[in-house]
């Protein structure tokens, strides 16, 4: 069983021994852990000696109205969980022990890449992630950190604050892992009525759809927001309610126009990224697609 501590005090002196000798992992999560954090762990004791799993709803991140109280806490079922996959320190701080005062007056703002897609509708979620995750790097001191390309705009702002930021830290980034249907596993998941369940693969089948759209080179001169807004329609009217449904470069730039026709022959790295309310559950997705 993994050792669990809720002192930073007393985390950093179990993990001092390790640090000059092994490397160290961290897996930042919010708990209610399901297949996808698990995959995090699996690759995390790939990399390192030692693996710690952090276990907090970070209060910073939720804005007003969202859903921090009703957020599924299970610590004791997450710590089973993290036995099997070769977990050895699990952190699982109280808010008080992050915070001593709600809101922190420092605050960590990645800048204009936190504007768009999720941004402009949680202004001040990523200050929030921004924050704690600086916290947790600072607290474990890790060789490398795991993050998912599910949430593929924080992975994107976490990058860049170890750059700006100069953390010598290795980001490393794992795949989304998807229940059979091909639904992304979330643990807003649980927020589906059964009938919201049946539906919600369908945003997965459009991204796929989408995806298929620009690798087909025929449709590369077409105008991407014509395959947007089609994808928009289907979605909305299979019962969604879009936050926004975009195609980004892989850094989350937008596409010029010269791009899109693919003048220079060169491939290209895009991004489908979509995040839409089903009832009272927010599903986000992402697929990466390689244009020649
Ligand atoms: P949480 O939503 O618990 O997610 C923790 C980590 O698991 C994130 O890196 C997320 O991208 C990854 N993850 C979630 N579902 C996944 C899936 N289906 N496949 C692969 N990876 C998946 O993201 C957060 O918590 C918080 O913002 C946090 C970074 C912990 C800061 O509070």
């Amino acid at each position: 069983m993994p050792t669990i501590h809720h002192h930073i005090a007393y985390l950093r002196e179990a993990l001092k021994p390790y640090r000059s000798q092994q490397c160290i992992a961290l897996v930042p999560t919010m708990g209610n852990l399901h297949d996808g954090h698990l995959e995090l762990v699996r690759l995390a004791r790939q990399h390192a000696d030692i693996v710690v799993v952090t276990i907090f709803v970070n209060p910073t991140q939720f804005g007003v109205g969202e859903d921090f109280d009703s957020y599924p806490r299970t610590l004791d079922a997450d710590v089973a969980k993290l036995a099997t996959v070769g977990t050895d320190y699990v952190f699982a701080p109280t808010s008080d022990e992050m915070y001593s005062v709600l809101p922190p007056p420092t605050s960590i703002h990645a800048g204009a890449i936190t504007d768009q897609l999720c941004g402009q509708t949680r202004p001040t979620h990523f200050d929030g992630v921004g924050i704690v995750v600086s916290k947790l790097f600072n607290i474990v001191q890790p060789d490398t950190a795991i993050f998912g390309q599910k949430d593929y705009q924080q992975l994107a702002i976490i990058k860049q604050l170890v750059r700006d930021l100069s953390y010598p830290i290795e980001i490393i980034s794992a795949p989304i892992v998807r229940a059979i249907d091909g639904l992304a596993l979330s643990s807003r998941n649980q927020y589906l009525s059964s009938a919201e369940r049946n539906i919600a693969p369908l945003l997965q089948q459009e991204l796929q759809r989408l995806a298929k759209q620009l690798k087909n080179s025929e449709h590369l001169g077409l105008d991407i927001e014509i395959l947007i807004k089609q994808s928009r329609k289907r979605i909305i009217s299979a019962g969604f309610n879009i936050d926004y449904l975009e195609i980004k470069t892989a850094q989350l730039e937008p596409i010029t126009a010269g791009l899109a026709k693919n003048t220079n022959n060169a491939p290209q790295d895009l991004i489908v990224i979509v995040a839409a309310w089903l009832g009272r559950a927010r599903l986000l997705d992402n697929l990466l697609v390689t244009v020649h």
